[in-house]
């Protein structure tokens, strides 16, 4: 493999793969010393061109255990506010030697359009409303922690589907591992066509929620938004929010997920995201490891763990 551009693309085997490889690096992180030498001599940067807390350290986070060298780069003060254009900034970036590009940008389809102009490897953490497969791949690494397994699970996928590169991913990514996956939105906020979506629609979180063995619930992402396409937050919340009445409609052993970063008291209500069964932050710390496991697979120096 030598880029990650998405899950779609993936088989089961190969998701698996990840999966299996970040045991050692979970493993890794709980040493006393969490590093291992395994990409001295490589370089990582990242072209960060929407806003992140998570993605982006936990990829500088994975790259440091690793020992490969980082170049820190900030759109945000870089040429880029100059006009410089995407590819001139990729092209200078290259020029400079570095191994992987870890991508994020408000449009689908720019990691693989980076791909042509760099000689390393590109690494998509987010493309517009397309894929975001790291985090599909550290939310199935923490169901199967907590669950044992993806395989003939029953998923829901709840909220702002339409806008969601992580709905997309998580979607293939659950079902590819066996999982059957509902969607759950008003129907303003799914896609105009779910042609394609391995998965199932409803409209009625209730109904939905004894029958799941895990709720991942999506943020409102209200920065995508060019329209109102819910009548107001708190009628969204009465419908199709988490709330803590809610959570009792679960079976015993079901998990509440969120990618973050989270509008709590809208999709999720604020003591929700605090109990037992909501694994958010083992979300978060899995994908430091998950990270460490794609980089080390697409870099691998051959060298020791
Ligand atoms: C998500 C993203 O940016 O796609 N966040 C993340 O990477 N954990 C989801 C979101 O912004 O709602």
């Amino acid at each position: 493999m030598k880029h990650l551009l998405g899950i779609e693309e993936l088989d089961g085997d190969e998701i698996d793969h990840l999966l299996t490889l970040t045991d050692s690096f979970v493993e890794v992180s709980r040493r006393r010393m969490p590093k291992v030498p395994a990409l001295q001599g490589r370089t990582v940067t990242w072209l960060f061109y929407e806003d992140s807390t998570r993605t982006r350290l936990s990829f500088e986070q994975a790259a440091k255990r690793l020992s490969a060298d980082t170049l820190s780069f900030s759109v945000s003060a870089s040429s880029v506010n100059k006009g410089e254009s995407l590819r001139d900034t990729v092209e200078t970036i290259e020029a400079m030697g570095v191994d992987a590009i870890v991508v994020r940008h408000r449009s689908a389809g720019v990691p693989h359009q980076v791909t042509h102009w760099v000689s390393g490897s590109v690494i998509n953490a987010g493309d517009g409303w397309h894929e975001h497969p790291t985090q599909a791949l550290l939310d199935c690494y923490t169901i199967r922690e907590h669950l044992g397994g993806v395989d003939g699970l029953r998923i829901a996928v709840v909220g702002d589907i339409k806008h969601s590169r992580v709905a997309r991913s998580d979607a293939w990514a659950f079902t590819k591992l066996g999982a059957e996956v509902t969607l759950v939105a008003p129907p303003t906020l799914l896609p105009p066509s779910l042609d394609g979506w391995p998965v199932a629609v409803s409209h009625d979180l209730d109904a939905v929620l004894p029958e799941v063995d895990v709720v991942y619930l999506l943020r409102m992402q209200r920065e995508r938004m060019t329209e109102a396409l819910v009548p107001s937050l708190r009628e969204y919340t009465a419908r199709y929010g988490l709330t803590r009445s809610r959570v009792d409609l679960l079976g015993d052993k079901a998990i509440v997920m969120h990618p973050g970063p989270m509008n709590r008291g809208v999709e999720i209500a604020a003591d929700v995201a605090n109990l037992p069964r909501s694994v958010v932050t083992d979300q978060v710390r899995n994908g430091v490891a998950v990270r460490m496991a794609v980089l080390f697979e697409l870099l691998g120096s051959g060298g020791e763990l």
